[in-house]
């Protein structure tokens, strides 16, 4: 067994409705991926980030609810990522002032959506800093703390944002120089452009984006709203018999995103055998129905159920809180915003006054852990394991936290599993005691 756990992180900011173009380059490769062995994926609402664009509170409200049910509908499995609201997480604003208090100014002035409105101020004549607000020229910060935060291998985003990922490297780099003591407090992350995942073209061909009002609607609207969408597209004039040009119309390319290899080039044949523009839009909807149909009764579902929602999104808060909380507690140490627990002490103290993991062979031969509190209660017994090398490999993954912490089953235990793969179980009653001593290993 490997214990390379890949950390995936990736936010979504609530300001808007999720659409096609949305749902085929960002959701599904995001569910997807986060199927994958050896990956271990936080998924997120970014909703402080939406108060920076969005000063309607019910556009807020609203978004949130959508993008949640979507991603929820589109099949993420929540047992096995942590999906989480960033407001149910206050370590990330307090993070987010500790970075910014170690990130230059010179850095913010060069972010491009800084620039974007100084530059588009100047045009206007008005202002260079008109209608920019802290937020808007901070924002790669909170982004930083975000990432930080989780200590993210890897960050899939679109190209807009590779300038945040280099920001939130430098930032994590000045943070581990000043308070690192020779140990990197922080991963540094990296980007990830998925060049493989579609881009969608819009109703008229540009790349889909609600600022180009081109979309295509996803689940919002039905099957109604799809139709009326498609029956949009803009297409040339040749009519039905007339031979068309499939790989340089932006139908076939939509219909691509959704089919298989073989109905996309049954469909370019037909339109290169002169299918006409409106039954080919008709098979367009079909193509597109049969994938995300079976999820919009799913998302109608939760839209009128927002207290599952909470519910799941609680579950997932306090996933990420397991983590973020004791962090937290070293990152104030790390700063000298509180005494260092256990450095205050001697030696000796110091070593009987912490957690430990003590390895064993049980009576069927096989190898074990128990977890011992700092006052030595056990706290725990692993599940057996056949190789020793995978016990050194579990203690590791386990001192960095390297831990997923599925929802607690039907006779109340939490399992804490490694890579995949279960390492104990706790009762939910002890899991902030585990959690506790897990956090001095
Ligand atoms: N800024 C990102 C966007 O607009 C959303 C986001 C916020 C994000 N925090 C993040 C993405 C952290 C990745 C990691 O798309």
């Amino acid at each position: 067994m490997s214990t390379a756990v890949t950390r995936v992180l990736t936010g979504i900011t609530t300001s808007g409705t999720p659409h096609l173009g949305n749902y085929a380059g960002a959701i599904r490769p995001a569910v997807e991926a986060s199927a994958q062995p050896g990956v271990d994926a936080f998924f997120f609402l970014a909703d402080f980030h939406a108060l920076i664009k969005c000063a309607d509170p019910a556009v807020v409200a609203r978004s949130r609810m959508e993008i949640a049910a979507t991603w929820l509908a589109a099949g993420l499995d929540t047992d096995r990522v942590t999906f989480y609201r960033q407001s149910d997480v206050p370590e990330i604003p307090e993070l987010c002032w500790m970075l910014t208090c170690v990130t230059p100014k010179g850095l913010m002035n060069r972010a491009h959506a800084y620039k974007a409105s100084v530059d588009a101020n100047e045009a206007r004549g008005t202002e260079p800093d008109d209608g920019v607000t802290m937020g808007l020229f901070s924002y790669p910060v909170l982004m930083a703390a975000d990432i930080l935060m989780f200590n993210a291998h890897r960050v899939p985003v679109g190209r807009d944002q590779i300038q945040h990922l280099e920001m939130a490297r430098d930032i994590a780099q000045r943070f581990n120089h000043l308070y690192g003591r020779g140990h990197d407090v922080f991963v540094l992350p990296e980007v990830q452009i998925d060049e493989a995942v579609a881009t969608l073209p819009g109703l008229d061909g540009r790349k889909m984006s609600k600022s180009y009002h081109n979309t295509i609607p996803l689940f919002e609207g039905g099957q109604k709203a799809l139709k009326a969408a498609v029956a949009q597209i803009v297409t040339d004039s040749r009519l039905p018999g007339e031979p068309k040009d499939a790989e340089g119309s932006h139908l076939y390319t939509l219909y691509r995103a959704f089919s298989t290899q073989a109905q996309a080039r049954t469909f370019k044949a037909e339109l290169e055998a002169g299918l006409g523009w409106g039954e080919a839009k008709s098979a367009l909807c079909d193509c597109i129905e049969a994938q995300i149909g079976p999820m919009r009764s799913h998302y109608a579902d939760l839209m009128a159920h927002p207290d599952r929602i909470e519910e799941i999104l609680q579950v997932g808060a306090q996933k990420a809180r397991h983590l973020a909380v004791p962090f937290m507690e070293r990152l104030r140490e790390a700063v000298g915003l509180r005494q260092p627990a256990a450095r205050t002490a001697s030696k000796k103290v110091e070593k009987s006054a912490r957690a430990r993991l003590a390895s064993f062979r049980d009576e069927t031969g096989a190898f074990r852990q128990r977890l011992f509190s700092a006052d030595g209660h056990e706290l725990l017994l692993s599940e057996p394991f056949a190789d020793p090398k995978q016990l050194n490999q579990l203690s590791r993954a386990v001192a960095r936290m390297d831990l997923t912490m599925l929802k607690p089953d039907e006779q109340g235990r939490v399992s804490l599993a490694v890579d995949g793969q279960r390492w104990a179980y706790c009762s939910v009653e002890s899991l902030s005691q585990v959690q506790q001593a897990l956090a001095q290993i």
